[in-house]
């Protein structure tokens, strides 16, 4: 047998412990006092419109799934302004990245992203065996002078992690509206806005208008994972000319959405009470932290953020990891990232960031 010769060479992705594991391992009872703030998801649960509409769903699951989602589809693009040609569904974003790779990428093409963002790229480039190219950032942020001077006749598409994962930050919609001005046409580029709802209406670029005016070299990627609280259903979306979803549309398997996930985010749509609370309650966390955290230790320093996580600078995030999940708090450290001073913390409700600023008051 002969596998792809690059497959060897993909890592396999690392998935953090369940929180049982973690709690076995570490001699605590109760499970429920484990404060999980590692995976930017939304502590304050899924919205309860969509675990109703989940319950009703629970009953034909004897069904495949409505492979079109025409539902969802024709309810979302109402809500986006744009035609149901415009969206396809994916198993959460993060297939809609492979579908692009599937796509675009191959031997010979190149990925062009930021050295410290979402690790998922990296991977789908391997995956097909393109190469990554990777632009400097300037505090954290994208560089999208950088992204574009990294260009090459090969690059197939420059991907935009808006707000980017790990490090909290946006590009302003004046710095993206000259980039597209100059980025060479036969480049696509993905803006990844799986963190969008989070941030202040002021800072939020209206890429979805450029797709209203039939611009073919955009994407927008989203997801019901974050803010609608629905990680664990796998469901996300792609905003797109209708030509590019038509292709993307061909390397989708017949069911790639489940029902479930199709009924709770068509609820989830309607639940704006869920999503405001959620995005206060994100907001005034934020608040929190930057005005906490300079008083712990000698002053930490935390990446000001527009997502629902931030990064924050502790001195050995490995071992400030392992201190932390020792008083039952679980965050991501960010070695993996090229960053080992620094931790990321997903924002949690109030209880639970006042006790992780006290895990770390006691650490520091
Ligand atoms: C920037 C970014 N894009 C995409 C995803 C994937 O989200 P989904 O759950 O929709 O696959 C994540 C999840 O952490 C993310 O941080």
């Amino acid at each position: 047998m002969k596998p792809n010769k690059w497959i060897e060479t993909v890592p396999v992705y690392e998935p953090g412990k369940p929180i049982e594991e973690v709690a076995r391992e570490l001699g605590f009872d109760d499970i429920a006092e484990i404060i999980k703030v590692a995976s930017n998801e939304n502590e304050l649960g899924p919205s309860p419109k969509a675990m109703k509409a989940m319950a009703v769903s629970a009953k034909e699951m004897h069904r495949y799934p409505d492979g079109g989602c025409f539902y969802l589809k024709d309810k979302l693009a109402g809500q986006l302004g744009v035609q149901p040609q415009n969206l396809l569904f994916g198993n959460g974003s993060n297939e809609l990245i492979e579908f692009l790779g599937h796509v675009y990428l191959g031997p010979g093409t190149n990925l062009v992203m930021s050295e410290c963002a979402f690790v998922v790229y990296r991977l789908i480039a391997m995956l097909f065996n393109a190469k990554i190219v990777a632009a400097p950032m300037q505090k954290f942020t994208h560089d999208l002078d950088a992204m574009l001077a990294a260009v090459t006749p090969e690059t197939r598409m420059v991907i935009i992690c808006n707000p980017n994962n790990p490090t909290g930050t946006a590009v302003t919609p004046a710095k993206i509206k000259a980039f597209l001005k100059k980025l060479p046409v036969h480049v696509l580029a993905v803006f990844d806005e799986a963190y969008f709802e989070f941030m202040p209406d002021a800072a939020k670029p209206d890429m979805i208008k450029e797709i209203q005016k039939g611009r073919e070299n955009v994407i927008v990627l989203r997801t019901f994972s974050k803010a609608y609280g629905l990680a664990g259903l796998r469901i996300g979306y792609a905003v797109g000319h209708e030509k590019l979803i038509g292709l993307l549309n061909r390397v989708r398997q017949p069911f790639n959405v489940n029902s479930m996930a199709l009924a709770a985010a068509f609820a989830a749509l309607d639940d704006d009470k869920h999503l405001e609370k959620t995005r206060k309650t994100v907001f005034q966390g934020l608040e929190l932290f930057a005005r906490e955290l300079p008083k712990i230790g000698n002053g930490l320093g935390m990446v000001p953020s527009v997502a629902n996580f931030f990064l924050v600078k502790t001195g050995n995030g490995r071992k400030v990891f392992g201190e932390l999940q020792k008083r039952k708090v679980i965050v991501r450290p960010m070695d993996g990232y090229g960053l080992p001073e620094w931790i990321r913390i997903t924002v949690g409700t109030p209880a639970q960031n006042r006790a992780v600023l006290a895990a770390l008051k006691e650490i520091l």
